[in-house]
């Protein structure tokens, strides 16, 4: 059956690197018997210049046809004056809210040919492989009641909650042992269980969805272990899995293990394995329309695409390799160019990938 990809290149930089992302996907289709098909639509400024608001419903109607979803970026000084309600931002959360997207999957990957980019030294960060798995909708975020109190005698106290429901940690578990199956079989589950009652039920929770995954080797870490972990010896991981918040932090850190923000790809999925992919970066404004922007991250969020939507291991794996040979052919965007590399624009790149 054909699967629909619903294509939203957004704002700065967005409609560039979608351009060789969708360049990607044709090549496949034509010459990998990939079956699937490509529709575009408007999200973020280019919604509220399109339809007056981030996300059209059009938009939005379509986004819950498709099977998958492949985003640009979102987001410009043009649309900063905008009310919050009409920002571009609200176009991605309102996405990830209606569909669901309660996964989010976030690769660091150091390229070994790019690990000077790192600010770690290359034995300790090169070849990273790992994967943060961040719950997205629970947690302190979300979590109620919430507020800045008054009391009788003026003073104040602010308070959140970080509430999961059993349910929440079950599906979100799952998804990290069917993520750690596709990879090298080794989840850790990131928690504060020596404090926190909810991390209580966390460790709980996933130790009864581990019965189901006998080939997967579990772990337990604490966040502030991890975030001293990830920092000392990243590679020990395979992938984490973690709550909200601490994943927010944890990901975010990895990310700059790497030192290359347009190399880094990420994915957001509902329970049925839909998902919407993306690069980590934003839109860029200050290269946006030079023709210069590195469009492998974009490229690599496709990889995922098909790896955790598309069920073509095969074909992911064939992107992956022509990403690391483009590399090692030299090919270089300016934000991750050396000496002694050839320095190439977002097109040229995103050709030398469908060749290669
Ligand atoms: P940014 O990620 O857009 O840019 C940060 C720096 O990295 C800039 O110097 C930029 O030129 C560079 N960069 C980013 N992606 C690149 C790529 N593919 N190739 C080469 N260089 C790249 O973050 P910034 O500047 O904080 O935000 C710019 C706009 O993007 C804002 O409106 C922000 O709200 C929005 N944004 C949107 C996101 C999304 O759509 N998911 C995520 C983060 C920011
Ligand atoms: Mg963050």
């Amino acid at each position: 059956m054909t699967k629909k990809i619903l294509v939203l290149p957004g704002d700065g930089i967005g409609p560039e690197i979608v351009a060789e992302a969708s360049k990607l996907l044709n090549a496949l289709r034509q010459d990998h018997g990939l079956n699937v098909e490509l529709e575009e639509a408007p999200v973020g400024g280019a919604g509220y210049d399109a339809a007056g608001k981030p996300l059209p419903d059009e938009t939005l109607h379509l986004a819950k046809e498709a099977d998958a979803i492949l985003l640009g970026a979102v987001g410009g000084p043009r649309y900063d004056t905008l009310d919050w309600e009409l920002r571009p931002e609200r176009g991605l959360l309102g996405l990830r809210s209606e569909l669901a997207l309660f996964a989010n999957l976030r690769p660091a990957i150091l390229y070994p040919q790019l690990a000077s980019a790192s600010a770690l030294k290359p034995e300790i960060v090169g070849g990273l492989d790992i994967m943060i798995l961040r719950e997205l909708t629970g947690g302190a975020y979300f979590g109620k009641p919430r507020g800045i109190h008054t009391r009788d005698d003026g003073t104040r106290e602010g308070f959140n909650t970080i509430r999961y429901d059993e349910y929440e940690i079950e599906r979100i578990a799952r998804s990290g042992f069917e993520i750690a199956m596709k990879r090298g079989k080794r989840l850790c589950s990131v928690d504060k269980a020596n404090v926190l009652e909810v991390s209580q039920l966390w460790r709980e929770v996933v130790e009864q969805v581990a019965r189901d995954f006998p080939r997967v080797e579990l772990s337990h870490m604490y966040v502030d272990n991890a975030a001293m972990q990830l920092v000392r010896a990243p590679k020990q991981f395979d992938v984490i899995v973690t709550e909200n918040m601490f994943g927010d932090i944890l990901s975010d850190a990895a990310a700059m293990l790497t030192g290359s923000i347009g190399m880094l790809p990420s994915a957001s999925l509902d329970a049925a394995g839909k998902g919407m992919y993306e690069p980590i970066h934003g839109s860029a404004p200050d290269i946006a329309g030079q023709g210069v922007a590195n469009p492998l991250a974009t490229i690599l969020s496709v990889s995922m695409m098909l790896r955790y939507t598309l069920n073509e291991p095969t074909l992911a794996d064939l992107v992956d390799a022509a990403v690391s040979k483009v590399l090692d052919q030299g090919l270089r965007t300016p934000d991750i160019w050396t000496e002694g590399c050839q320095k190439v624009g977002t097109a040229q790149m995103g050709d030398a990938v469908v060749k290669a």
